[in-house]
């Protein structure tokens, strides 16, 4: 039996990086993926590889940004999966680090459309079908540990995650009396494609061992690691008096 058996759950940015982490994890613990990416096509061949191993998972393109998009994401999970359980909101952009005065207001906005309003979005849009559920109903932010220790130059990206910070506690509490679970993951630099946006565009293995070094473990962390993490977080038997909970996933570095 599976740790997120017969639950199912909505996951943006889930065709890459560390959403595939979390899509893989939760299928492999019985649970229903609907894959929501804005690269429809990297979706959709996750879920097909998913399927052929005897998983259930979708995929439907969505941008966060389009709350259209979201709600067809949640219509379809709970159309072809009977329920929405867990809202994972993942989907979100790196930036190339930039001092203070080069940091356009543009690029601010850019980061907070997409890496704040974007979990905005995602998370309003999934709450009427997560009130439908009985018990067990969660949302999971992923955040960084940018928000929790800040780092020099990266005005836009940091910003916008503080934003997700204060959304993700703030809605926890706003949501316990109906106990829906809201958490966040804060994951430090990661194994994933963004890794190249942090390195300033390219990424080679000079910057990756920079980045690893510069964590006390001494290790990049693997959408694995943030999958494991996301199923802990959206398990009612695992932690069901878990809610506002930063869930550092960053081989020490906030420590
Ligand atoms: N990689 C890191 O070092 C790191 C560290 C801390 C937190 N994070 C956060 O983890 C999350 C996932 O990042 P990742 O490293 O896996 O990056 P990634 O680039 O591998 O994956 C991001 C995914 O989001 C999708 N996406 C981007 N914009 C979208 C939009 N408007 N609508 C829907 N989908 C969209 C992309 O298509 C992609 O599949 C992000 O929120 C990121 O900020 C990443």
């Amino acid at each position: 039996m599976g740790r997120l058996e017969g639950m199912a759950a909505v996951v943006t940015g889930g065709a890459s990086g560390f959403g595939k982490g979390i899509v893989e994890a939760f299928v492999r613990e019985g649970a229903a993926a609907m894959i929501a990416d804005i690269d429809e096509a990297k979706a959709q061949s996750l879920a097909e590889t998913l399927r052929a191993d005897g998983a259930r998972a979708a995929a439907v393109r969505v941008d966060v940004l389009d709350r259209a998009s979201l709600e067809a994401a949640v219509e379809a999970c709970e159309a072809q999966f009977g329920a929405l359980d867990i809202m994972v909101a993942n989907a979100g952009i790196g930036q190339r680090p930039a001092a203070f005065l080069d940091t356009s207001t543009d690029v601010l906005r850019q980061h907070f459309e997409v890496n704040a309003i974007g979990a905005v979005n995602s998370c309003q849009t999934a709450i009427p079908a997560l009130r439908r559920r009985a018990e067990g109903a969660s949302i999971l932010i992923t955040v960084s540990g940018i928000a929790l220790l800040p780092r020099p130059q990266l005005y836009g990206y940091g910003m916008a995650k503080a934003a997700a910070l204060y959304l993700m506690k703030s809605l926890a509490q706003e949501l316990a009396p109906e106990r829906i679970r809201v958490n966040g993951l804060f994951p430090a630099i990661g194994d994933t494609p963004m890794l190249a946006e942090f390195a300033g565009g390219t990424r080679s293995e000079a910057d990756e061992r920079r980045f690893a070094e510069g964590l006390p473990l001494g290790r990049l962390i693997t959408p694995a690691d943030v999958g494991q993490a996301a199923v802990f977080l959206s398990s009612p038997a695992e932690a069901g008096a878990m809610t506002g909970c930063a869930l550092p996933v960053d081989a020490g570095r906030c420590l």
